[in-house]
């Protein structure tokens, strides 16, 4: 691997082999999304405890000073909304050279396996790997599911991930499972890092879950939603992180999570 490839990597995976990257790039099919409607204020108390930021373009320019940042994963597929037809019908939206000029660390896309789009989001995936391999870029890859949240088990979390990784993602983003989780973690050669879909109803289930899959090996987590829409969200980013990097239990993260929140911590 080059260089500029692994010092890219470096960055994001942490010397432990793990990371807790902090998605806002929501709003780019849901809109102003609960608590997201002012990204730059939703991330300002929660940027020291993230080891880089997953967002689009504009609200990196918009909302993120360039002086006092995070290392960015580059959100850079899109073009659907929420109220439109087909989730799954994403391009890419940004192309490579503006990834270069805003000194992404790397960029992230969608893929929908099993979608209508399957195969146009699949070979714009190798299309994107193509190009950032030119330039030492990592791609994340973001195996969606769209509204069909059902669709989350392990087998087919597996297929999407592997296929992410075969066709050349450094790092791909898929969801926690209760059943089989760690089959989709073996199955897929590069690190998997969790999402949280939307919010729990308790951060209990949140530090349960996060705690199950980085046991069954995923590298972190790329998880928004049940950080920023929480009443505590430094708490949760503070408990999550020890999960992550400390391997804190969910008792222990709990116990971060209730001191935190007692100290006043938002
Ligand atoms: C949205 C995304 C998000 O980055 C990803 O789903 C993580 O966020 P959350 O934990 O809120 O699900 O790709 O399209």
């Amino acid at each position: 691997m080059d260089w500029g490839m692994k010092n890219r990597l470096s960055q994001l995976i942490q010397p432990d082999g793990r990371c807790f990257f902090l998605p806002i790039d929501h709003g780019y099919f849901l809109g102003p999304t609960t608590r997201l409607e002012k990204p730059g204020e939703t991330i300002r108390p929660l940027l020291p405890y993230a080891d880089a930021l997953f967002l689009t373009r504009g609200v990196l320019r918009a909302c993120v000073d360039p002086r006092n940042s995070k290392p960015i994963i580059l959100r850079v597929s899109g073009g659907t909304s929420i109220v439109g037809r087909d989730l799954s019908d994403e391009g890419l939206t940004t192309s490579v050279e503006e990834a270069i000029r805003l000194n992404a660390s790397a960029v992230g896309m969608s893929i929908f396996v099993g979608s209508e789009h399957e195969k146009e989001t699949l070979l714009n995936l190798g299309r994107l790997v193509d190009e950032c391999e030119r330039y030492g870029i990592p791609v994340m890859a973001v195996t969606a599911v769209g509204k069909e949240l059902e669709k989350r088990d392990a087998r087919y979390l597996a297929l999407s991930c592997r296929i992410a990784a075969e066709l050349g993602a450094k790092v791909v983003k898929t969801y926690w499972c209760a059943d089989g989780f760690e089959k989709v973690v073996e199955g897929c050669p590069v690190p998997v890092v969790m999402a949280g879909g939307p919010k729990c109803e308790t951060e209990m289930e949140v530090f349960e879950f996060v705690y199950d899959g980085i046991q069954k090996g995923a590298a972190g987590l790329n998880l928004g939603r049940n950080v920023w829409q929480h009443d505590h969200p430094v708490a949760m980013m503070k408990a999550l992180r020890a999960i992550v990097h400390e391997d804190a239990t969910p008792e222990e993260a709990r116990d971060i999570f209730e001191e935190e929140k007692r100290k006043g911590e938002p």
